[in-house]
């Protein structure tokens, strides 16, 4: 799934700054949709995850805490099938007629072609079917959901987030929307907590500390809002010209947040317990790269300073732009 921030392309260069601990634990407070905490699994790490988001921890539920294929035995009974090819081709043929997601986000809002939007609505209603039904866990419907919302952002016409959609049908949105289950990634023992990073960050002893917050002012929970509500399983009154719901008790966090964005991460790092801290970030955020150096020099020793551009390669240029990645890695 397209993710704002992600470091799919800067994987092996922040494995590269922590390997000397492989084995032991890798925090990562700020882990978005798994994919840092799920490659760090593969690596040999056991990890631990959290974010504020639902549909977030939905995903690392998947890729980080899960370790083998969930257990579907009870559905595929009453599906009266075996395999999960069989529950794929089942998924891919539920098409209705009318639906929330059919109304707003297709025929109001250009977000899905009227066709994919008519198998999306299928699987949300199935899945919500089933679970009401018990036929699967909080734990299954977490798989569900998660391997919905990465099939259908495949097709979703948008420029990578849900805070708006494209004018024209987008090449991608044209093509035939695919549920398929997202893959079991095999390694050690891991866990993922659907909670606030300072919650995370004061109660977990690690060896790796992996800080990759929001650096500026855009709020995940809205410009996801769509995979939000899905997760919620609730059935969203959009308003506007993106369709944003907020779903009760959603708060922006403090990261985000120009005046409280520094304290907040003091206050994380003096709850920190980790041999080693790797702070992503960037020199034009809400945390001025200076405070930020401040606070992590008191913690430990900086042994490595570095700029990455967005594709991944080293840099020492220091032009401005927002999108080149620094990273400070602080040792005790
Ligand atoms: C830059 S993204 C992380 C990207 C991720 N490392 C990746 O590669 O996909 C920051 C994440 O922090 C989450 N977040 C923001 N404030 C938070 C908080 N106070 N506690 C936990 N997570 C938070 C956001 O929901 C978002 O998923």
């Amino acid at each position: 799934m397209r993710y704002l921030g992600s470091k799919t392309l800067l994987l092996e260069q922040i494995y590269d700054l922590i390997k000397e601990y492989r084995e032991g634990i890798f925090c990562d407070p700020f882990g978005g949709i798994g994919t840092v905490g799920s490659y760090m699994k593969k690596k040999d790490f056991h990890v631990i995850t959290g974010d504020i988001l639902n549909f977030a921890h939905f995903f690392q539920y998947t890729l980080i805490e899960r370790s083998a294929e969930s257990d579907f035995t009870k559905l595929y009974q009453a599906l009266q099938i075996n395999s999960k090819e069989e529950f794929e081709n089942l998924m891919n043929r539920s098409v209705v007629n009318d639906g929330w997601l059919i109304k707003e986000y297709s025929e109001q809002r250009r977000f899905f072609t009227k066709d994919n939007a008519k198998r999306i609505q299928g699987c949300i209603n199935l899945i919500q079917e089933w679970y009401s039904e018990e036929l699967i866990t909080d734990n299954g419907r977490k798989v569900l959901v998660a391997s919905l919302i990465n099939s259908f952002d495949k097709v979703a016409n948008t420029a990578g987030t849900y805070y708006g959609y494209l004018k024209q049908f987008d090449r991608r949105a044209l093509k035939e929307f695919r549920f398929a289950m997202l893959p079991v990634v095999r390694g050690k023992t891991s866990y993922s907590l659907k909670t606030d990073a300072i919650e995370l960050v004061s109660n977990c002893k690690c060896d790796v500390l992996y800080l990759d917050p929001p650096y500026n002012e855009r709020n995940y929970a809205r410009y996801y809002h769509l995979p939000e509500t899905i997760a919620a399983g609730v059935v969203p009154l959009p308003s506007g010209k993106s369709g944003v719901f907020r779903l009760e008790g959603e708060k922006t966090s403090e990261y985000n947040k120009k005046n409280h964005a520094l304290e907040a991460f003091k206050e994380l790092i003096d709850h920190a317990d980790a041999k080693c801290i790797i702070f992503h970030y960037t020199d034009y955020g809400l945390i001025r790269i200076e405070d930020a150096r401040k606070i992590l020099s008191s913690y430990g020793t900086v042994e490595k300073e570095c700029y990455f551009n967005s594709k991944g390669y080293s840099t020492s240029s220091h032009k401005r732009k927002e999108n080149k990645h620094h990273i400070i890695k602080v040792c005790r």
